[in-house]
Parts: C-alpha cells; structure tokens; sequence
C-alpha cells in the first residue's frame, strides 16, 4: 500500500533511441504495485505494409526495443472486422511477422505474436463492451470513414473495434503504445475505457487486494488498468498519399502508385517517386517554404524520415533544386533503406515453418502474462470460476 501520496512520481519510458521519441508524462504511484513501463503495439494483417507504417510505426518499434519489455503483435481478429472473407489471412499474418523481424525486431528478447493466439483479448473486449458506451464509439472518426454513408450496415465489429484495441493494449497491462498519428482517437478511448473501469470497480479492485493507488487529474483513485501513453512523436507520424498530399498513406488507396510497398523492387519504387505528385515550383530553402504545398512536404519529410535527418537539413541540402533533382535522390534513399528489408522478409517469407515456430511461442508467452491479467478480472467483475 502507498505512503499517501508522498511517492507519487513522474512516470518515464527510458531508452528512447531514436530522437523525437519522447512520451508524455502521467502520474502513476511509486509504490510496490505501480505499473512496470511495458510498450505494447499491433499491426494489421490486411493489405501490403507501406512506408506509412514502417516509418509511423515499425521503426518505433525497434527503437523502443533498445531498452524496454515489448510486445509486437499481428492483430488478425481486427481484420475481419472491414472485410469478412480474405483470399490468404494466414499468408497476411505472416507477412507482417516477417516485416517486423526483418526490420531488427528481436522476437527471443521480446515477444512477437498473433492477436487470435492469446484468446484473453476477446475474453477482455467483451468486458470492455460493457464498458464503453455506444456514443463514444460513434464519434471515432476512423470508424465514420470505415463505414462510410451505409453505417447501418458496418459490422458490429467495426463499431467494437477500438474496444478490442483497448483490450489488445491492456490485457497486458502495457502502458506505452507506439503509434502513427491516426491511431490517437483510439488510444484516448482506451485511454476512457481504463479510466471508467477504474472508477466504476474502484472498491472491487481494492477487495480484490490487486491495483494501484494512482492519481488521476488531481483524484487519487485505487485502478488496476494504466492510462496508457500514445507515443506518436517521431521523425513521421503521419505519412502521406503520393498521388495527394492531403490524404494519409494507406493500405486500402485503390491506387498502388499513392503508396512504397515493403516489397515493392528498387524499379518500383522510383518509378512510384517519379510519377509522385508535385507542384511546378522547385524546393524551398527553409521549412516555412513547404507551409501550403502538402506534395512537397511529404517528400521532405518522407526523405528526413529516411535520412533520420531534421526537414531543415534536408532543404539545406536541397533548396533551390528542381523536384528532377530531389527525386532520383530520394528513390535512391528508400531503396538504400527499405532493399535489406525486402529482401529479408523474401527470405522469410520462404520458410514459414520457421516464422510460425516464431509466432506460436510468442503467443504461449503472451499467453501466460495475458492469463494472469485476466485471472484478476474475473475477480475485479465478480465471475464464478
Ligand atoms: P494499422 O494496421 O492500420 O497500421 C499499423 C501502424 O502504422 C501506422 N500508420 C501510419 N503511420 C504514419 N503514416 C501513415 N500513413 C500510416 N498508416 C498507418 C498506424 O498508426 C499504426 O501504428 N488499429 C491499429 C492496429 C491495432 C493496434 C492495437 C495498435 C490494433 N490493436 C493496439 C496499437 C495497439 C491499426 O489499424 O493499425
């Protein structure tokens, strides 16, 4: 038990590698109970990863690994939630297993799995259904894009779905979560749906003799579930469409020109650089210059991001030249990046007993942690076992 408040404590993640990567602060007690810094992310397996996700997210994920417990994971049972049936669901899965490894993920010292492995995140999204409210999930953008004008006809799982990424995150009782910027909606609502269930099973929690005294806003509460840190800063949170620089990168554009494959070839990629949309003026000399021309923007921040080098550098280097000039340097940047990791993942990709050998003791351990978070549920919510 705390000594009131006296140890109460900025919360940190240490060993952030890569610049940029700096999580918020929460408050969380400093006692024997409080939360172990744990990051947590998922992927879906639905459609080629881009360089929206390897940038926004994977490179994160390595990052963050220097220096923390990680759990990677390939959330499968989010994809039916879009698209019910899938040609290769199993072939998906295991291509972003391979993405992850490929990239530097360590899955010995960490744990990589797939999300339908560990059947406590279900077991805990139904009790974060009862939980949420039908209105918080009607705000989500994401699921006002999904869905579309016939929302009547979504599925009910598209609706649930930032239930189960809250449950994804927590059945862990992880507390950092490394995201792209389209992802902030739905760690706030993990973020509500922790908060509520802390609130609402307060002296359950603490009849159960497990949480932690924790301080919310000013509140001291007894919670068992952390409010989890987005950790959506970094070189590029949000990168966008090569066809329109208003629009995200993303897996689902119809076209295959407005985004760079992991494993698109090094022909592919600079044919996709050169036909990326640009404006007739040249590159600005400083940042201010790009305010307005969302095409060259994305560029420059896709190259920064690449080159782990600051946008005002790049146009050091490049202001005043021709976009003739800055494209041939930037496909050559992303093929000098991304070939090793195509060609890795290729090489995994052609010995799948060896990346599901990886992801079935990923899961077993992941299993086991998820296990004893929900053996406590069971107690906090009061069912018979
Ligand atoms: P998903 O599969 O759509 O995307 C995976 C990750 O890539 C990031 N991302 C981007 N980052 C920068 N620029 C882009 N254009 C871009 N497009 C995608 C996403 O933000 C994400 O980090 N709901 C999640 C999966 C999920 C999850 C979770 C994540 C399920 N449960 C628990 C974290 C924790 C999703 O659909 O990501």
């Amino acid at each position: 038990m705390a000594n009131g408040m006296q140890g109460r404590r900025k919360y940190t993640l240490s060993g952030f590698a890569c610049s940029g990567l700096r999580p918020s602060t929460s408050l969380i007690e400093d006692n024997m109970n409080s939360f172990k810094p744990l990051v947590f992310s998922g992927v879906q397996p639905t459609g080629n990863l881009h360089l929206g996700n390897y940038l926004g997210a994977i490179r994160k994920f390595v990052a963050l690994q220097q220096n923390n417990d990680c759990i990677y994971c390939v959330v499968d049972l989010h994809a039916i939630t879009a698209q019910l049936v899938h040609d290769d669901l199993r072939g998906q899965i295991r291509s972003i297993a391979a993405a992850f490894i490929a990239s530097g993920i360590d899955p010995n010292k960490h744990i990589v799995f797939n999300q339908s492995a560990v059947p406590q995140h279900a077991e805990l999204a139904w009790v974060f259904n009862c939980v949420a409210r039908i209105g918080w999930m009607n705000r989500m953008t994401q699921f006002k894009d999904k869905a579309g004008k016939d929302r009547e006809n979504a599925s009910l799982g598209l609706l649930a779905y930032p239930s189960l990424m809250a449950a994804d995150i927590l059945v862990y009782r992880a507390t950092h979560v490394p995201v792209g910027d389209d992802q902030k909606q739905h760690l706030e609502l993990a973020r509500d749906i922790a908060q509520k269930f802390n609130i609402d099973f307060q002296e359950k929690i603490r009849a159960a003799g497990t949480g932690v005294d924790m301080v919310v806003g000013e509140e001291p509460i007894h919670g068992f579930f952390p409010l989890v840190e987005p950790l959506i800063e970094g070189p590029a949170p949000r990168v966008m469409s090569l066809r329109d620089g208003t629009k995200k990168m993303s897996k689902s554009d119809p076209s295959d020109l407005s985004r760079i494959n992991l494993m698109d070839d090094a022909d592919e990629i600079l044919k996709k650089i050169r036909k990326a949309k640009t404006d007739p003026e040249g590159l600005p000399s400083d940042v201010e210059g790009l305010k307005g021309r969302p095409e060259a923007d994305n560029l420059v921040g896709i190259y920064a991001a690449l080159a782990e080098k600051s946008k005002a550098d790049v146009l050091s280097e490049f202001g005043g030249q021709q976009f003739s000039v800055f494209k041939p340097a930037l496909a050559d940047l992303a093929v000098h990046v991304l070939a090793p990791i195509t060609s890795e993942m290729r090489r995994l990709m052609d010995d799948t007993s060896h990346i599901d050998a990886i992801l079935k003791d990923g899961g077993e351990r992941a299993r086991a942690r998820a296990e004893a978070v929900m053996n406590d549920v069971f107690d906090i919510v009061g069912f018979l076992r």
